[in-house]
């Protein structure tokens, strides 16, 4: 096979990480992490080797949803701090040489946004069909679909009678996007922030902005709601909207947009993100995130995945994109619990650290960027709640209520919570053994992952085979490598249950990497005649020593081609 290098590109080669601003560093002693408090940590970033900053929502928002609930787009919320702040954020992240990435949610706003709080005043408002306004049906809602937080997605509004649609939280009702007027206020403000000199946005359930239709969903298997996603996941017109939006906005700014696209297929990707077609530059894909689902959602969680299906997702992207749309890596983000509590074993302090390494491994070195959530670069995992008054997060509470409300037992639910609520990643960063982890010197929004004495950033900076010193080594190895960058990936070892192994090639150059994602000793043929040589990157010293992986091992070999596998 001719293997061609894809066209360089700053966001093909950049590592970003996420930065849920309200737990990553508080400045002020308010208990909330702030931008002032970014600044102080601009260097700890510089230094792990990241390149962009994605900012969870940081404007003005009564804070239903943490910020996916916007009352005004143009201002920062005064817990984080105020716009001189961000001014100085993103010149200080310029100044070295990173970029910045905010968040774009606009397929709602809150029910305090100026905009809705005139649409529900009456029928004729100008603003009556910036939003989805419906009659209703024999006395309740006008369909049967189920909201993502719980309870019915359709709310009804005291002035008119009238219901609006929120495919989130009640606080959250979906914009317009039928209407051009939304559609022009939308590309002005995401204007404004290109003209501060933002490097992009991440879109926000941006596959959900055009609705096709307003019947019935099939029901949900809890018999509870119908699912909207029929009508509502990539619509008719969704990609007719973000090719506006290209021309209109995107296109004149050198940016990085990655969508957050629910039931995101490779063929999907290849349009929302494709080279040629001029709407986003990536799109998440969740089927990854999948592989431990239930047969509903991820409240129905089967709790255990097997490593043949991700080995299967995992190629068919990396597989099906190549040449034609650049792939978005991640384990975590403030969505989902911790990977190393998820996919490798928390259970001990050396496999933490062992399966931690070997998880970034796997996935950052494969074609795409990777996307590195806040701690998950010192191999953070879940804590233990005993009880739902202990959770903050209005999806985990919605959901909970549901399934309790439908007969489910407390001590189920909260196996579940337990498991894959997205609660744990949003534990305020512990950064030293100080109290409340150095994160704030007052009473932290939620509390404390209660390891953080020992499991902290300053405590891994310390320690040269710490989590967060091979994440540096792993982020350099990846850029200093073009087969790592841009090459051509294959799946090696396909039928082996316990390591994932697979090859990068380009031009002559290619990098061999495999994992050991389990807690036995694993077998691993590609090893044959290279323990003599040394990995250029493996998470235990020196690298395998036998043909054999030991318990969460991973090694990444860098060769010519003309030597064989
Ligand atoms: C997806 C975001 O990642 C999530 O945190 C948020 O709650 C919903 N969209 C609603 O905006």
């Amino acid at each position: 096979m001719k293997l061609e290098q894809p066209a360089r590109a700053w966001w093909k080669e950049a590592a970003v990480y996420q930065i849920y601003p309200r737990s990553f560093c508080d400045s002020n002693g308010d208990g909330v992490g702030d931008l002032p408090g970014i600044l102080q940590k601009l260097d700890y970033l510089q230094q792990l080797g990241v390149d962009v900053l994605w900012l969870n929502p940081v404007y003005r928002s009564p804070g239903v949803d943490n910020g996916y609930d916007i009352s005004d787009y143009r201002a920062i919320d005064p817990v984080f701090g105020t716009m001189e702040d961000f001014d100085r954020l993103l010149e200080e992240v310029h100044r070295r040489g990173m970029r910045l990435v905010m968040d774009l949610v606009v397929n709602h706003t809150s029910d305090r946004h100026p905009w809705f709080i005139e649409s529900r005043q009456s029928r004729q408002s100008p603003r009556r069909d910036w939003y989805i306004w419906r009659d209703g049906v024999n006395g309740g809602p006008p369909n049967n679909w189920g909201a993502n937080f719980g309870g019915s997605a359709w709310t009804q509004d005291e002035a008119t009678g009238q219901y609006y649609l929120h495919l989130f939280a009640p606080q959250q009702p979906d914009l317009n996007w039928e209407n051009p007027a939304v559609r022009d206020a939308v590309f002005e403000m995401m204007d404004f922030w290109f003209q501060k000199g933002i490097d992009g946005f991440r879109m926000d359930v941006i596959s959900l902005i055009s609705k096709g239709g307003f019947a019935d969903g099939p029901l949900r298997p809890d018999g509870l709601y119908g699912d909207p996603s029929p009508q509502c996941a990539n619509g008719p017109r969704v990609h007719e909207y973000l090719r506006e939006m290209n021309r209109r906005v995107l296109s004149r700014y050198d940016c990085l947009t990655v969508g957050e696209n629910a039931g995101n297929t490779p063929e999907l990707a290849c349009r929302y993100a494709g080279f040629e077609t001029e709407e986003l530059k990536m799109a998440f894909q969740f089927d990854l995130m999948d592989v431990d689902g239930g047969e509903r959602d991820k409240w129905s969680a089967r709790r255990c995945w097997k490593l043949a299906d991700i080995k299967d997702v995992m190629t068919r992207w990396q597989t099906e994109l190549e040449g034609k749309a650049w792939n978005a890596l991640f384990w975590e983000n403030h969505d989902q619990p911790r990977s190393v509590s998820r996919f490798g074993d928390a259970g001990s302090e050396e496999n933490r650290v062992r399966s931690a390494k070997m998880l970034a491994t796997c996935l950052f070195l494969m074609q795409g960027t990777p996307y590195i959530y806040q701690g998950e670069e010192l191999g953070l995992v879940n804590r233990r709640f005993t009880c739902l008054e202990e959770i903050d997060d209005v999806q985990t509470r919605g959901n909970c209520a549901d399934r309790l409300a439908h007969g489910a037992r407390l001590a189920d639910v909260m196996e579940t919570v337990n498991y894959i609520s997205r609660e744990h990643a949003r534990a305020p960063m512990p950064w030293s053994a100080a109290p409340q982890g150095g994160f704030t010197t007052g009473a932290p929004w939620i509390p404390l992952h209660p390891d953080y004495p020992f499991l902290n950033a300053e405590a891994q900076q310390a320690d040269p085979d710490s989590v967060y010193h091979y994440y540096r080594k792993l982020l350099a190895l990846r850029k200093s490598s073009m087969a790592l960058l841009y090459g051509h990936y294959a799946l090696q070892l396909p039928n082996s249950q316990q390591v994932y192994a697979y090859t990068r090639t380009l031009n002559g150059e290619q990098a061999l990497v495999l994992c050991n994602f389990s807690g036995e000793t694993a077998p691993c043929p590609l090893l044959r005649g290279r323990t003599e040589h040394p990995p250029a990157l493996a998470n235990y010293a020196g690298g395998p020593a036998e043909e054999a992986l030991r318990p969460w091992e991973c090694a990444v070999y860098l060769h010519q081609t003309g030597q064989s596998l």
